[in-house]
């Protein structure tokens, strides 16, 4: 089932792209940077393989799978796009496997 973007949109900042990224709370965070172009690997799509982690520099995610909730800042564990969803405003970086280049 495609996933349907919902009214209340963030924005996402990824460190090494110019542009501001919208993201809908009702989509990953994966789909959301397909959408505006930035080459983010992926396999599973469903949280396990963890080829699409980033950390979170700033905000807070909802993630689906393992099911956590993320806030920047201390020991945060890296979130995985596939499966994550924006609870504010972002910035992330990638981790360098995680690029598709
Ligand atoms: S594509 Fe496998 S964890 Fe995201």
């Amino acid at each position: 089932m495609a996933e349907q973007p919902d009214a209340v949109r963030w924005q996402i900042r990824v460190q090494g792209v110019e542009q501001v990224i919208q993201a809908g709370s009702g989509e990953t965070l994966l789909s959301a940077l397909e959408q505006a172009g930035v080459p983010v690997r992926h396999a599973c799509r469903n949280g396990v393989c963890e080829i699409c982690e980033a950390r979170l520099i700033a905000g807070a995610v909802t993630q689906r799978y393992p099911a956590l909730q993320i806030q920047a800042g201390g020991d945060a564990p890296l979130l995985r796009l596939c499966a994550a969803y924006a609870a504010s405003d972002l910035e992330l970086e990638l981790m360098p496997y995680a690029w598709k280049r």
